[in-house]
């Protein structure tokens, strides 16, 4: 089949690390083989794209982003052939994979770190990494783990220099003002994609370039470096993407995608927070708001859109008033807290609301984007903030009531983390054979709605159109693409309402709700009046009368 270069337009995007997700040799840690026994479960889920966090031999010091060789598998997750199995696994399937590509810094442990140390001062192989005798240069730098580091330069004793670190200390940052730099870390792209991988996700890319007298983030020159990666992609390789890891605001984003010639997706990070502050404000304002100041990307271009991933939940892009209330309504609890956000899945930030979880999901899968569902949140999973770091929101994909979740056969004790035990979330309860039995399970939920975005290209490709009706606890837009046209109304308040729509540009048209397939009243002269119970979201399809006359008064 010929594959869409715009595929990931219409992706779904399932993020999962090979580490969690299921043990196949009893060694309590998640393999490639574990991988592919879960490839079937992720295709019935209905995402199309698989996107692996770091599987590379790495201390595990930053779980995997810390890489000590760039073109080889951990062991404990397989081998390289194994890797290429699953990628074969994979496209059987139909299914894409995402993989990542790690290049701001490497771990000290990397041969070219090591290389660079015991080099000469100023000679060549030093050049790899960033080094100065002043650990005051480039001041103007925000420390991002400001948890665990105060400053982004460390002394190495062996080099007799301080290095240049924007995250942890052990994660010196590649130089790429340096030609050979960019060759190689080309040289690592070009072996990935040679096996096949379908899309990189280009990892924390604001601060590639340093420069005196600046922040040292989304540099004239740190784009210069993802032109040339992208041109090498496009002179090499057909309908390979690169998805923008740039934790930055809209109009500092926009940049990323260039004119189409530096990355086709990334990340919408400010809206995340947002919809969370949406949904507890009971105000469709922060959403609207910051939908207003996204700027157009280009038409080829795509904004990759979540509710939550294997981080924190950044707080980086709001303002301070906006944090507050986030970690006031989100994390009271100090342990939920971490750098400069909050250490929680979805279920419980909802407090394990269903009706909550629901509207956020509808939200994931219906604003503009290509949604991307982080594993576990489509059956609940929960959270353990007595973990360090991160690690809370890493924990074992729970697959039934067995021992380890049905997870690992491994002793309970040799496994990378424990799975959560305690209920609400405790595998006892939530699993996926428990979801698998129960029609009204949140996984089987996720499918459907999962299934109803796909029938229609409009929300992965089509417009975002807010309406403004007076009741602002109600999120209502439109998305266009050709002859479809879906009109998504969103009741935000745990409390019904009621909402007048302004459709005077749509009358006579009768608009068919997604999931029943009832056709409404048409649209007339007067305000659509719509209904909607607590935290309740419709999805309307709206159609000329002919067309929806199979749909009307069929079930009354
Ligand atoms: C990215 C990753 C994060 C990691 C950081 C430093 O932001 O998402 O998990 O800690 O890079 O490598």
């Amino acid at each position: 089949m010929q594959t869409d270069p715009l595929w990931y337009k219409d992706a779904i995007i399932y993020q999962t690390h090979v580490k969690s997700f299921k043990d196949s040799n009893a060694d309590g840690y998640g393999d490639f083989r574990g991988l592919i026994e879960g490839l079937d479960y992720i295709q019935q889920l209905g995402a199309t794209c698989v996107w692996l966090l770091p599987f590379y031999p790495s201390p595990l010091r930053d779980d995997g982003y810390d890489i000590s060789s760039y073109e080889s598998i951990n062991p404990t997750y397989g081998t390289i052939e194994d890797f290429q199995s699953f990628l074969d696994a994979a496209h059987e399937r139909g299914l894409k994979v995402i993989t990542e590509l790690v290049i701001n810094h490497t771990s000290d442990q990397h041969p070219w770190f090591q290389r660079a140390r015991r080099a000469p001062k100023d000679s060549k192989e030093r050049a790899w990494y960033v080094w100065s005798d002043d650990p005051n240069k480039y001041q103007g730098t925000r420390i991002i783990f400001v948890d665990t580091e105060t400053s982004n330069w460390t002394w190495d004793p062996i080099a007799q220099q301080f290095f240049w670190h924007r995250f942890f200390s052990h994660q010196p940052d590649l130089n790429f003002d340096n030609p050979d730099v960019l060759e190689a870390v080309k040289n690592v792209m070009r072996f990935w994609l040679k096996m096949g991988v379908d899309g990189l996700r280009l990892d924390a890319i604001p601060y590639l370039i340093e420069r005196d007298g600046t922040n040292c983030e989304n540099l004239p020159e740190t784009h210069e470096v993802l032109k040339n990666l992208r041109s090498a992609l496009d002179a090499e390789y057909q309908n390979r993407i690169f998805l923008a890891e740039a934790n930055q605001w809209p109009p500092d984003v926009r940049p990323y995608f260039g004119d189409s010639d530096e990355c086709h997706m990334a990340f919408h990070f400010p809206v995340m927070p947002r919809m969370y502050m949406a949904l507890r404000k009971e105000d469709r304002t922060p959403i609207v708001e910051i939908m207003r100041q996204t700027p157009e990307i280009p038409n080829d271009c795509q904004w990759a859109i979540f509710l939550r991933n294997h981080d924190e939940l950044t707080l980086e892009m709001v303002t301070d008033e906006e944090r507050d209330y986030m970690y006031k309504e989100y994390a009271r609890d100090m342990r939920m807290r971490i750098n400069v956000g909050i250490r929680r899945r979805l279920a419980p930030l909802m407090d394990n609301g269903r009706r909550q979880i629901e509207i956020m999901n509808a939200l994931l899968m219906s604003m503009p984007g290509t949604p991307i569902i982080y594993y576990g949140d489509e059956i609940g999973m929960g959270d353990n903030v007595y973990l360090g770091d991160r690690n809370g929101v890493r924990t074992p994909m729970q697959w039934s009531t067995d021992r380890n979740a049905g997870f690992s056969e491994a002793d309970s004790a040799a496994l990378y983390s424990p799975p959560v035990v305690d209920p609400p979330y405790g595998f006892q309860g939530i699993n996926v054979t428990a979801q698998e039995r129960t029609s009204t399970s949140l996984l089987r939920w996720m499918r459907r709605l999962i299934a109803v975005r796909r029938e229609f290209k409009a929300f992965g490709r089509g417009t975002w159109e807010p309406l403004h009706p007076d009741n602002r606890r109600v999120l209502v837009f439109l998305r266009r693409y050709k002859d479809e046209l879906i009109l998504c109304v969103n009741n935000l308040s745990r409390f019904a309402q009621y909402v007048e729509l302004d459709l005077r540009e749509f009358q006579g048209m009768v608009p068919v709700e997604l999931y029943s397939k009832n056709g409404f009243p048409p649209i007339g002269e007067l305000p659509y009046l719509l209904t909607m119970g607590p935290h309740n979201f419709l999805w309307f399809r709206l159609m000329p009368p002919e067309q929806a006359k199979q749909y009307v008064g069929q079930r009354s």
